[in-house]
């Protein structure tokens, strides 16, 4: 059973990783703008790792009892600078992301909510492996300059990323 407190901090969560949706189509979008098809694939397959996010805790929520409420989903980003931009600016919502899921964990074990506090952990999980993502593409981008070969190589890796969806990522685990 979800507490009113709890629901409302899922329900704000789902909008969190609604925007990080919409903040990582944008840079899809841009990042087909500028020629980089790789770029754009690997942002689009994060587009719907985050609906993922989103609607693990909308199906939670509801299997609970509690009642979804969705809210408005702020304008993402358009312009970027380069592709080490876009990471480093993923990066840092990353962060921020991570941040709301341990306060998020703090409140359920505050409530003494043992449920959530479980359901969580795929969260704090899956941060780990998200902030990992960013910091190695951050690396090899430095180490090439963000330019030249090396971005068009870096290019082509990223166009092999495939979106796995939760279930079979858990079997291959
Ligand atoms: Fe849903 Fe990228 O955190």
């Amino acid at each position: 059973m979800l507490n009113d407190k709890m629901i409302e901090s899922l329900n704000t969560q789902i909008n969190k990783e609604m925007y990080s949706a919409y903040l990582y189509m944008a840079m899809s979008a841009y990042s087909t703008y500028i020629g980089l098809k790789g770029f754009a694939n690997w942002f689009m397959v994060q587009y719907q790792e985050e609906m993922v996010h989103a609607m693990k805790i909308y199906d939670y929520i509801n299997g609970q009892g509690g009642q979804v409420k969705l809210m408005v989903i702020e304008q993402p980003l358009t312009e970027f600078e380069s592709p080490l931009d876009m990471f480093e600016k993923t990066l840092v919502h990353e962060k921020f992301i991570t941040k709301s899921i341990n306060e998020l964990v703090d409140l359920a074990i505050a409530e003494k909510d043992h449920a959530t506090n479980i359901f969580l952990q795929w969260y704090v999980t899956e941060q780990i492996e998200e902030e990992g993502n960013d910091n190695e593409i951050i690396a090899k981008l430095k180490l090439v300059g963000g330019e030249g070969n090396g971005l068009l190589m870096l290019d082509k890796e990223l166009a092999m990323r495939v979106f796995t969806p939760p279930a079979a990522k858990e079997v291959q685990a």
